[in-house]
């Protein structure tokens, strides 16, 4: 079943701000099986790369568990990159590239290109970015307060300056730890999809302030195409 803002069926009110909503059993293998089929269209045009960038997170680590069980994955046409980092250590507990390193496994290391960022040098990897022939698939988790990447409510980078790609961005409210570098919404909308990756009970407040039409980040962010993986766990109004 999928609710695009077109859909006029019986999950009419379930209609993300842009885009559709995918509903699946397994969010993570949906979100492997569509990075699949992503990087099969993408070896079929252009320089035949897959441009990924991964985020943060358990469902993020989820996801990349079990897309690094794709044996079949020609992992060496796949270039990864991310939404965004935790201005900690590379091997840290904390940062999304160790979590990228672990959760890939074997698969890690057949990549094409892993290009983590560093809070250090935001501008750099904005042009890192932008030098880029295509930025094809961006994927994003859904936070309990509605944030995506490390677009917090209220945090500068939600308000970044005009043409700006990367941004160190914080939580105000301190609920969500370490300073942080980010995508932004400007960014986020170059690439040809983003994929939201939502899962579990937990989500589904922050679900239904999406679905409502709140303004939270996550609801702000604009791409070629924008899905979102969903499981019924996470569906407002969904019996617990
Ligand atoms: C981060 C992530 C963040 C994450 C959401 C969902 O660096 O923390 O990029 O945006 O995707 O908080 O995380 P969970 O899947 O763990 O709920």
């Amino acid at each position: 079943m999928s609710a695009s803002t077109d859909d006029r069926g019986p999950d009419a009110g379930l209609r993300p701000p842009a885009g559709e909503l995918r509903l699946v059993d397994d969010v993570p293998a949906a979100f492997a099986a569509l990075v699949a089929a992503e990087a099969a269209s993408a070896s079929r045009r252009g320089d035949g790369r897959l441009r990924l960038a991964l985020s943060g997170g358990d469902t993020a680590r989820s996801c990349y568990e079990r897309l690094s069980e794709l044996a079949e994955l020609d992992w060496g046409r796949i270039d990864c990159f991310f939404g965004d980092e935790r201005c900690v250590a590379p091997e840290d507990a904390a940062a999304n590239q160790q979590l990228a390193r672990e959760a890939l496994g074997a698969s890690f290391r057949r990549l094409g290109a892993f290009h983590p960022m560093a809070c250090e040098d935001p501008g750099g990897y904005a042009e890192l970015l932008r030098s880029q022939p295509t930025l094809d698939v961006a994927h994003l988790g859904l936070g309990p307060d509605g944030h995506t990447a490390s677009l917090f409510p209220g945090s500068s980078g939600l308000e970044a300056p005009g043409d700006a790609w990367v941004v160190r961005s914080s939580d105000p409210t301190g609920r969500n730890p370490y300073e942080r570098v980010s995508l932004t919404l400007v960014a986020l909308a170059r690439f040809s999809l983003v994929v939201f990756t939502v899962a579990g009970a937990s989500k589904r407040e922050a679900l239904a302030r999406v679905l409502g039409g709140e303004d939270v980040p996550a609801a702000r962010v604009r791409a070629g195409r924008v899905l979102w993986l969903c499981d019924r766990e996470a569906l407002p109004g969904e019996p617990r």
